[in-house]
């Protein structure tokens, strides 16, 4: 059978676990190659452990189990330069590039606030997507045939939820920054036929949430934590409820749907 993204190429950020492999896996089976970014390193101002290189090889096996290419590098999102490199990397070994996923992302909500997490959070969540985009959009109008981008946003993309810390306050600002982005980069490239959207998860079964130190944190904010609840009876998402709808989004059955929010939150945002 032939799968709906047969012959397309996608670049994705954060692909070495959590949403970003299971978005990896969902478009290959769909048939893309996949170049897979992460950074599989600390950032400081993160408690809970970020993505390893261990990591992204498993998501390598797990696309190339399915009979996919991938092309895999470590990159910070913060920085356009190895990004560019890692993108330029990919569209060699794979030929060409339609599909960019800004998946991306840290939650640094520390009970003990630690210096640079405004930056460290604007950095990755705001200028990082800017940087994915930015790294991919040159190949994409030359090629001249169309594009699909999907920046991940959250729930914080709407509303003044999150944490009362720096980091948390700026993960709000970053998302909601996120949701602008989208709608100037779908207003300004949709002369060229290439397709911008957001997706906008609730709480998600992924390290970022289900780690000892996040749980930490939301235990100790027990009050802010009872008001973030689905209307739909489901605690967490599956990373493969965000990954069906971005294969949506970026497939030809959404080939005139640009610059919209898709809220995949089990209603949560029909609560607030
Ligand atoms: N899990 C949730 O409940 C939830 C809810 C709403 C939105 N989101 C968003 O979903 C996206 C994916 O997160 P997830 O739930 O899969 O969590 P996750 O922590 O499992 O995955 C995030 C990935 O991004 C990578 N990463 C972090 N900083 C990076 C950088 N500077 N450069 C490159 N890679 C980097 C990490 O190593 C990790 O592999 C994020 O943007 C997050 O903000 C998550």
């Amino acid at each position: 059978m032939t799968g709906s993204l047969e012959g397309k190429v996608a670049f994705i950020t954060g692909a070495a676990r959590g949403q970003g492999r299971s978005h990896a896996i969902r478009l290959a089976e769909e048939g893309a190659d996949i170049i897979a970014v992460d950074v599989c390193a600390q950032i400081d101002t993160v408690r809970y452990p970020l993505a390893t290189a261990d990591d992204l090889a498993e998501t390598v096996q797990q696309v190339r189990a399915l009979g996919r290419r991938i092309v895999a590098r470590e990159a910070d999102v913060r920085d356009g330069e190895t990004l560019r490199a890692a993108v330029a990397a990919g569209i060699e070994e794979l030929g060409r590039l339609d599909i960019v996923l800004a998946n991306a992302g840290i939650a640094p909500f520390n009970l003990k606030p630690r210096a640079g997490e405004w930056d460290d959070v604007i950095g990755v969540n705001l200028t990082g997507v800017y940087n994915t985009v930015e790294a991919a959009l040159p190949t994409l109008i030359e090629q001249g045939d169309g594009g699909a981008i999907v920046l991940t946003g959250s729930t914080a993309s709407l509303f003044g939820i999150g944490a009362n810390t720096p980091g948390g306050i700026a993960y709000t600002a970053a998302k909601h920054g996120l949701v602008g982005l989208m709608r100037a980069y779908a207003n300004y490239q949709a002369e060229h036929s290439i397709r911008v959207n957001a997706v906008l998860p609730s709480g998600v079964r992924t390290d970022m949430v289900t780690s000892r130190e996040m749980q930490e944190y939301v235990q100790a904010n027990e009050e802010q934590s009872r008001l973030l609840v689905n209307a739909l009876p489901v605690d967490l998402l599956e990373p493969l409820d965000l990954s069906n709808a971005i294969a949506f989004l970026v497939s030809d059955a959404a080939r005139y749907v640009t610059g919209v929010v898709m809220p995949v939150d089990a209603g949560f945002s029909i609560k607030h």
